[in-house]
């Protein structure tokens, strides 16, 4: 087994678990420029993440409108008034590119959050071509999602109101369902806390895609197989819950490293004995 590359080292843990708590997906933007301070700030932070040869994101100061089209002809979801946006690059050839992009992605995402910054995961709906364009891309990379970057609306547009009904953006799987054979008073605490901040995580269309498991002492997450997978790669939500999931075991003293595992199992985490 090896130790998942994308590992981060210092995790500001309260302040992640309070933005996973309050973040939602924002496609209605005020219009105003993010402050320069904040975009310095990702900028540094994006270039510090680990991983590189797989996966990395960029900080984009300007975001033409352009680059975000919406979810069907007619603009549907589309995102509207963000200025800025990160762009989510993997290595096309790379092993493990789906569950680094979206480990680091959001990780990217969360320090915007809590920043006070609005952000929407968009692997769908966005301009390929116009994204490329807007970074140097070296060898096999491509831009894989974007998210824009900006101060939400205090009320979402009704197109997005209406997409967030579509896609049922506030519902959950219940916990069971996630993680069968889930049970408070026997599982330790710190894979509880990681379990429930794994099911508050975003995915594409909503569709949750990630399940755990306690195996002897530590937990393993798998991803589902069932039914049409569509143009987003299920791992890229699974590394998504795979960052939520260890700020919850951490925040509750469990430290640990995700270890890679072979399909249809996808990571290990195994706190360290202190
Ligand atoms: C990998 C990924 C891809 C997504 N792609 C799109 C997209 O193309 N267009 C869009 O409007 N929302 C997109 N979303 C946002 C999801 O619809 C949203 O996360 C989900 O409905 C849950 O809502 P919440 O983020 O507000 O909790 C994507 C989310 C993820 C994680």
């Amino acid at each position: 087994m090896t130790d998942f590359p994308a590992a981060l080292p210092d995790i500001p843990l309260v302040e992640w678990a309070s933005a996973i708590n309050t973040r939602r997906s924002v496609r209605s933007y005020k219009g105003q420029r993010v402050d320069p301070a904040a975009l310095a700030a990702l900028h540094g932070f994006c270039t510090a993440l680990p991983a590189r040869s797989i996966a990395r994101v960029a900080v984009l100061d300007d975001a033409p409108p352009d680059l975000f089209t919406g979810l069907v002809v007619g603009g549907y979801g589309r995102v509207t008034g963000a200025g800025s946006a990160f762009l989510v690059i993997g290595r096309s050839d790379a092993d493990l590119v789906q569950e680094t992009m979206g480990y680091l992605g959001e990780a990217a995402l969360l320090e915007a959050t809590a920043m006070g910054l609005g952000t929407c995961w968009v692997a769908g709906s966005f301009d390929r071509t116009v994204a490329s364009r807007l970074v140097d891309l070296g060898p096999e990379e491509q831009v894989f999602a974007i998210s824009p970057l900006g101060y939400a609306e205090e009320k979402p547009r009704r197109s997005e109101a209406l997409l967030k009904a579509m896609v049922r953006a506030k519902h959950r799987r219940p916990v069971l369902e996630i993680a069968p054979g889930f049970d408070e008073e026997h599982w330790p605490a710190w894979a509880a806390e990681g379990v429930r901040l794994a099911r508050i995580a975003p995915s594409a269309v909503n569709r949750q895609p990630w399940r755990f498991e306690l195996d002897q002492g530590a937990v393993k997450v798998t991803v589902v197989k069932r039914g049409a997978e569509g143009s987003v790669s299920r791992l890229l939500d699974v590394g998504i819950a795979m960052l939520h999931f260890e700020v919850g075991a951490r925040l509750m003293g469990a430290s640990g490293v995700w270890q890679v595992l072979g399909s249809p199992d996808v990571a290990l985490f195994r706190p360290i004995p202190r």
